[in-house]
């Protein structure tokens, strides 16, 4: 068995120790959170763990083989660079820096000595994205012409990250999983609208990317929507999927729909036909995402494999939040990456 410790152990940190905790592939040794009452709260429900409030005593156990970061963004690159040096493999929550310099250099630190870095963007390992990332591969969408996300709720308003940091990393790291597609530009804008903490942060924004191949994506994120939505459309050259988060059944929808152009020598006579055919929905297990990424994350350090979401995953989407976040500070100015 692999021993971990979890650092953070907040509203996130919670489901990562459970998970490890029911692992058999895993030993949860050490619990560590800077505030006392969430060290008291985690012990209550995994009283063998050792607890405690300076980091540093976990990565002076040399029995501790992982450490997995859920603590607030701005702190994820010291302590994942700390526990890198003390020799550990790292699990750190997404987004893995809140700079494109830092993530590089944890990139970096982690290639040279020959550990694994994972960042926690976990839709990756749900079962829906592992069936979109299937069906695209199979060809039965044809090309990826467009990507268009809505992430929108009364969200948990981040003291230290805008709503892009917040929640567009997991359209990125969805994206950049299922389709492989090369980012060359990208521009936000977005707004403030309820100011907190004396700080400017964005809580509603919209974010632009376009591709190599001319492909876009678009995504809607937003802290202060009176309804939830989570819903992705991929529209194909030949099928378009619909992924609705918020479904319990049926979360994937794929529709043979789309148009055929009959190009005629006269541009004003080409026709735009639609093609409106079955609707399809497949069956998805219903295994918790978290419960199959430390597994695999196991098995990787074990075989010393990359896992799914590795330090490249991570990298490429800080490049583009990165960007964005510049974009939406001049107004939406088109950024090439
Ligand atoms: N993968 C996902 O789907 C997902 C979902 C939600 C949050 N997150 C990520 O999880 C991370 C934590 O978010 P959260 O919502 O749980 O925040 P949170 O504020 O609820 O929890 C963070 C915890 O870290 C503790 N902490 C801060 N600095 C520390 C330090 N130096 N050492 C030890 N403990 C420290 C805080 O006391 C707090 O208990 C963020 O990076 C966030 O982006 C990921």
């Amino acid at each position: 068995m692999l021993k971990v410790a979890v650092i953070g152990c907040g509203y996130w940190g919670t489901h990562v120790l459970r998970n490890f905790n029911n692992s058999p592939l895993w030993e949860l040794a050490w619990m560590s959170d800077t505030d006392e009452t969430q060290i008291a709260k985690a012990r209550k429900n995994y009283p063998k763990a050792k607890t405690t409030k300076d980091y540093q005593d976990i990565l002076n156990d040399e029995d501790i083989d992982a450490v997995a970061i859920a603590t607030p963004v701005d702190s994820h690159f010291q302590i994942a660079k700390d526990t890198l040096l003390a020799g550990k493999h790292v699990w750190v929550e997404k987004p893995l820096t809140s700079t494109l310099a830092e993530a590089e250099e944890l990139a970096r630190i982690a290639k040279e000595k020959n550990l694994l870095l994972n960042v926690d963007h976990t839709f990756i390992y749900t079962p829906a994205v592992q069936k979109i990332k299937e069906i695209i591969k199979s060809g039965e969408l044809g090309d990826v012409l467009y990507f268009d996300s809505v992430r929108i709720n009364l969200g948990l308003f981040q003291h230290d990250i805008n709503v892009i940091w917040d929640l567009a990393p997991h359209d990125l790291s969805i994206l950049a999983y299922c389709t492989n597609k090369k980012a060359v530009s990208v521009n936000a804008t977005g707004s403030c609208v309820i100011e907190y903490s004396g700080k400017k942060i964005e809580n509603l924004a919209y974010v632009t990317i376009n591709f190599e191949d001319e492909s876009i994506a678009h995504f809607h994120v937003n802290w202060l929507s009176p309804v939830k939505i989570r819903k992705i459309i991929i529209g194909g050259s030949k099928k378009m999927l619909v992924f609705d988060d918020m479904e319990n059944s049926e979360k994937i929808k794929l529709y043979d729909a789309g148009v055929s152009v009959t190009e005629k020598e006269d541009i004003y006579e080409s026709l735009v036909q639609y093609r409106l055919g079955d609707m399809s929905s497949p069956a998805l297990s219903n295994k918790e995402a978290l419960a199959w990424e430390v597994e695999h994350f196991a098995e990787s350090i074990k075989s010393g494999k990359a896992t799914l979401t590795d330090e490249n995953m991570g990298v490429e989407v800080v490049r583009i939040l990165e960007a964005a976040n510049k974009s939406l500070l001049e107004n939406g100015k088109l950024i090439q990456l």
